[in-house]
């Protein structure tokens, strides 16, 4: 049986968040950042003074995060951590804890628990090929590095530009580099997912043709 989830994987800055809520908006369904886990995990980790590459002690604060969703916030101990998830540096940290089995393996049932009747549009890494693998659609979505990089550019205020923009494009092709190469639930593009190029879309373009598919099955 088909699971009620649709799963969208992509790069950073792909567009997956804003794409992904859309589509679960106009379904009626829950939405679930799965990004937002790996980057809490690595806030917590720092603020507990745990390094990000001790397996067992950051697989151990990922089980027992307590963390809290709220009408759009993110909350951590009860502390709003919508904005401090977002930064460059906490970004980075979510990229190296997310190498680690243990802590993938400590967030999976955390994933699971978002799913209910009412259905799920779930975006991330490996949503379509390890947490939801029953899921009715799949959609891989991706933009060119430069269009990805313009897209953080201007959600930031740094000019198109200059060496704010070249530092940007640089990290989105490191954060690639190493989501695509990990040994572990690698970033990937599976046969059966519809792939998804969003460089010459409006957003309400891309939220149509994900909302086809799905009609279409
Ligand atoms: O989508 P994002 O930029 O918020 O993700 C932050 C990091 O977490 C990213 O480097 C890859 C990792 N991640 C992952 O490994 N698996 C997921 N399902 C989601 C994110």
């Amino acid at each position: 049986m088909p699971q009620k989830v649709i799963a969208i994987d992509g790069p950073s800055a792909s567009g997956k968040g804003t794409l992904a809520q859309r589509v679960a908006d106009a379904l009626g369904w829950r939405y679930l950042d799965s990004g937002a886990l790996y980057r809490i995990t690595a806030l917590y980790a720092r603020n507990r003074r745990t390094a990000w590459d001790n397996e067992a002690a950051v697989a151990a604060l990922a089980q027992a995060l307590p963390v809290e969703f709220v009408e759009g916030s993110v909350l951590l101990d009860g502390e709003d951590v919508s904005a401090a998830i977002r930064s460059e540096e906490i970004g980075m940290g979510a990229s190296r804890v997310a190498a680690l089995p243990a802590v993938r393996t400590a967030l999976l049932q955390r994933q699971h628990a978002f799913l209910t009747e009412q259905g799920l549009v779930a975006d991330g890494r490996d949503m379509g090929s390890v947490v939801f693998p029953d899921a009715v659609l799949k959609v891989f979505l991706t933009a060119s590095p430069q269009v990805r990089a313009e897209r953080r550019a201007k959600q930031i205020g740094v000019p198109l530009a200059g060496a704010g923009f070249e530092r940007i494009l640089a990290d989105i092709e490191a954060r690639d580099e190493a989501d695509r190469n990990r040994t572990v639930a690698p970033l990937q593009k599976l046969p059966e997912a519809h792939l998804l190029d969003t460089s010459a879309l409006t957003i309400e373009e891309s939220v149509k043709k994900v909302l086809d598919w799905y009609r279409e099955k």
